[in-house]
């Protein structure tokens, strides 16, 4: 397919959101090309995904910078240099500064593995399963600067099971994580969801509703 839209991944570890895009790509009529990765730790398992399907990727280490601002300035060179149009957060553990959220904005994404606005942040899993929640799930949303607030474009719900660990949990929020993240990004590349102010704007309303919300995927 010729014209896709042109993605870069920030990743911190090991990838496997990121593999799932790379996966999604692979079909002729996927809206959306993987053409960097960067991360912020060097050698992670994401970096050796990317290599494998053969895109650039590049090593930014944070520590070697003396602001937020000026890490992720080298980000956004490196971005601006391959052209990319939008940037997928997945299992990047970093927080932005508020000049590369708002230079992003609209084009700038992240999955996090909980039904937003609930549970927000670190361990997840194991608070989910302390509060006695029966359903869990992930969201994909805008990114803002406050973290993991952003409007959310896409939800998938995941149940929680008496006697679930943290770990079960996880894996199976990141199996629906690996059809959810795709999904939003195919909609968000056809230009099908966009960031309207503070607010998710859908073209069309009745794809929306069988897309957006996918109970158990
Ligand atoms: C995922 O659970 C994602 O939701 C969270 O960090 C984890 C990253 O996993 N933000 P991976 O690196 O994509 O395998």
């Amino acid at each position: 397919m010729t014209g896709r839209v042109r993605v870069g991944v920030l990743i911190s570890g090991r990838g496997s959101n990121l593999q799932a895009l790379v996966d999604a790509s692979a079909a002729p009529d996927y809206p959306a090309e993987m053409v960097c990765v960067i991360s912020n730790v060097g050698g992670v398992e994401g970096l050796k995904r990317a290599e494998r399907a053969g895109i650039p990727t590049h090593v930014v280490a944070h520590g070697t910078y003396d602001s937020r601002e000026s890490f992720d300035g080298a980000m956004d060179e490196i971005l601006r240099s391959r052209g990319v149009a939008f940037v997928c957060l997945a299992g990047f553990m970093r927080v932005l500064s508020d000049a590369f959220v708002q230079t992003w904005r609209g084009r700038l994404v992240n999955i996090h593995p909980s039904l937003l606005p609930a549970f927000k942040g670190l361990n997840v899993h194991r608070r989910v399963i302390e509060s006695g929640a029966r359903i869990s799930g992930c969201s994909v949303h805008f990114v803002v600067p406050e973290l993991d607030s952003g409007p959310i474009i896409a939800q998938a719900a995941v149940p929680v099971w008496p006697g679930d660990t943290a770990d079960a949990l996880a894996a199976r929020t990141l199996a629906a994580e690996h059809k959810l993240y795709p999904l939003a990004l195919r909609l968000l590349a056809e230009r099908h969801v966009i960031l309207d102010g503070e607010r998710v704007a859908y073209r069309q309303v009745q794809r929306a509703k069988g897309e957006l919300f996918s109970p158990g995927l």
